[in-house]
């Protein structure tokens, strides 16, 4: 069958170790763009991706592919994000492919990230290539890292192709490698449509663009569909493959990954990981394995102007556009007026979405402590999900309070290990396995969301000079002894900085915001204290000591524009403060303060 001729694949990698690089080394080989098309990387196309060099979204490329045994094969080149908080998207696209490549820098080795994705493609049922990047270093230690492979991974390695995806080397030999040692994809021509819905995006020109990778059946353009998970039906407008160019086709058929286009309003209409059938004649069961994204990491966004309410509820919706998995609720807060609940994959996705309505939207945001999502069962046997600590209901109808758990591995050279424990150690880990390998060592531990959330991979950056790798997935809940933490500045609670803490370090945390704050906060004309409590109880204090003199006092008797300039100045400083009570808290305060140390 005419699938004998494909092959599908996906490109699995540590950040940084070339995966990028190779993808367009493929397609140039192939002849998909010309040398000047090939001038951008093409696989990352959103300026934030290009700027972090990191890989966000999933996209698609079919390569034509004319192999030395005399017949032309069409490789299709899933590329999957690359950091642990789009895990839910790399394990669909590994699920519409058969096989992966596996690329580890030769001079690198081994990470943390290679780790998790090979083990879901493993799961997968995929046939691995293992690839030796970078062979052009003069670092590159190609016998060591295979070597390396065996031992960690427990794949084969004896055939792992060395290249260098930057000077050319043994291209041909994996483009070889994916046509022998990839098996073809499998499906049934003639039974009704099953696809799937591999990962969505959103064009101004032509709106929502899906990409589906067709188990069985044939998908025609003018085809009335029905997504099984939404409910939702469409007519096919256009279908086609990206070469990366999009190229029209008529039909789409088993084995092939393609993209259609169908008048869908939204991204957020389109679920990845669902089931598309046929409305006229549907497949009898949807499949397996789909669950939508849920967010983990919630925190409140609002405009440091409050003028800037609208434009950023317009922001958010632009975003949302193309990005299903962010989600957001207005919220007011007595200390921070209007502004949006927002919940994220994880703390990158966060970080990306923030740094994004600021850059692209231009807005000044304030963002409260991230929070993890919380459960609660209550004495009257009701179960609560709590997304914000500041709706934190009375502790005394509370029985339990569940937060959730990640297993995370982390790689490092052995001389950091012992400030990695250390660390791990601060933030209630459980250590569960620790290995090595050559000088470098791999320690897994179960870890509380919450005490990552924080600065997490800031400290660990920071105590291994970067050299330590780290990825996680979300392991279960579990009952802890939880307590909110409120901060009083001048007697009155600041809800922003409320927080749910593990009772053992209530105190430490409470005494390091009041600490910061002190510093934070500029002096007032008035005396300011500043506490943190767990309910009534106040477990922490510092005080701001009144201000003596009048800024402007020095000017009396001098020229008037120099008065008026000082005053102009402090004006401006004032439109990042905002107002507590009668305290006025500038908004790197807010930052620096959930910043723990
Ligand atoms: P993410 O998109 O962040 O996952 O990274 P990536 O794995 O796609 O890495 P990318 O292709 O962006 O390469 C990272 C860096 O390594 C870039 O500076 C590349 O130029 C460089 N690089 C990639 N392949 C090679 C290679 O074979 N040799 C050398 N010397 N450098 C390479």
């Amino acid at each position: 069958h005419a699938f004998d001729k494909i092959r599908n694949f996906s490109i699995i990698a540590h950040i940084d170790h070339g995966k990028s690089t190779l993808a367009d080394r493929l397609i140039q080989f192939t002849g998909g763009l010309s040398d000047r098309e090939m001038s951008e990387q093409v696989l990352d196309s959103m300026d934030i991706e290009k700027e972090r060099g990191i890989t966000i979204k999933a996209q698609t490329v079919s390569l034509q592919y004319p192999a030395d045994d005399g017949e032309t094969y069409t490789l299709n080149l899933m590329d999957t994000p690359g950091h642990v908080d789009f895990a839910y998207e790399v394990s669909r696209s590994l699920a519409a492919c058969e096989g992966s490549l596996l690329i580890v820098d030769a001079s690198q080795g081994v990470e943390a990230q290679t780790l998790a994705n090979v083990y879901q493609a493993l799961d997968r049922d995929h046939e691995i290539v293992p690839v030796l990047n970078k062979i052009d270093l003069p670092a590159a230690e190609p016998d060591r890292v295979r070597e390396q492979i065996e031992d960690v991974i427990g794949i084969d390695a004896s055939d792992a192709i060395e290249a260098s995806a930057k000077s050319g080397i043994g291209i041909k030999d994996i483009l070889e490698a994916i046509v022998k040692r990839l098996p073809p994809p499998q499906g049934d021509f003639e039974a009704p449509l099953k696809a799937m819905l591999v990962d969505s995006y959103y064009d101004v020109y032509l709106g929502v663009v899906v990409i589906v990778r067709i188990m069985d059946g044939v998908l025609k353009k003018g085809d009335k569909i029905r997504m099984i998970g939404t409910k939702a039906t469409y007519d096919v407008d256009r279908l086609g493959t990206f070469t990366p160019k999009m190229i029209d086709r008529q039909t789409l058929e088993p084995g092939e990954i393609g993209f259609l286009i169908a008048s869908i309003k939204e991204v957020a209409d389109t679920r990845v990981g669902d089931t598309i059938t046929h409305e006229r004649k549907p497949c009898d069961a949807p499949l397996e394995g789909f669950r939508p994204a849920q967010p983990v990491v919630f925190c409140g966004l609002f405009p440091v102007d409050a003028n800037d309410f609208d434009e950023l509820r317009a922001a958010m919706g632009k975003l949302r556009l193309n990005d299903a998995s962010f989600s957001y609720e207005m919220e007011s807060s007595a200390a921070l007026g209007f502004g949006f609940r927002c919940g994220f994959l994880g703390l990158l996705h966060l970080e990306i979405i923030q740094e994004r309505l600021s850059r692209e939207f231009n807005l000044e945001l304030i963002a409260t402590a991230p929070s993890v999502v919380y459960e609660m069962g209550m004495n009257n046997g009701d179960e609560i999900t709590l997304h914000n600590p500041a709706d934190m209901p009375d502790v005394v109808k509370i029985k339990e309070i569940r937060e959730p758990w990640i297993k995370a591995s982390i790689m490092t050279p052995d001389d950091y290990l012992g400030p990695i424990l250390k660390l791990c150690q601060e933030r209630r880990g459980i250590q569960t396995d620790l290995s090595y390998v050559g000088s470098r060592a791999m320690v897994q531990y179960d870890l509380p969301l919450n005490e990552v959330v924080f600065d997490f991979y800031d400290r660990l950056k920071s105590i291994t000079q970067g050299y330590a790798s780290f990825d996680y997935q979300l392991a279960d809940y579990r009952a802890g002894d939880l307590v909110k933490m409120s901060v009083l500045v001048n007697d009155e609670p600041v809800d922003a900085l409320s927080m749910l803490v593990h009772r053992s370090q209530a105190e430490v945390r409470g005494r390091s915001m009041c600490e910061k704050l002190k510093d934070l906060i500029p002096r007032h004309m008035f005396k300011i204290p500043i506490q943190a409590a767990l309910g009534g109880r106040v477990i922490a204090r510092e005080t701001i000591s009144a201000m003596r003199k009048d800024v402007t006092a020095k000017c009396y008797g001098g020229d008037a524009t120099r008065k008026r300039k000082l005053l102009d100045k402090q004006k401006a400083g004032k439109k990042k403060m905002r107002q507590f009570g009668k305290v006025e808290i500038p908004q790197e305060a807010f930052i620096a303060a959930l910043k723990m140390d």
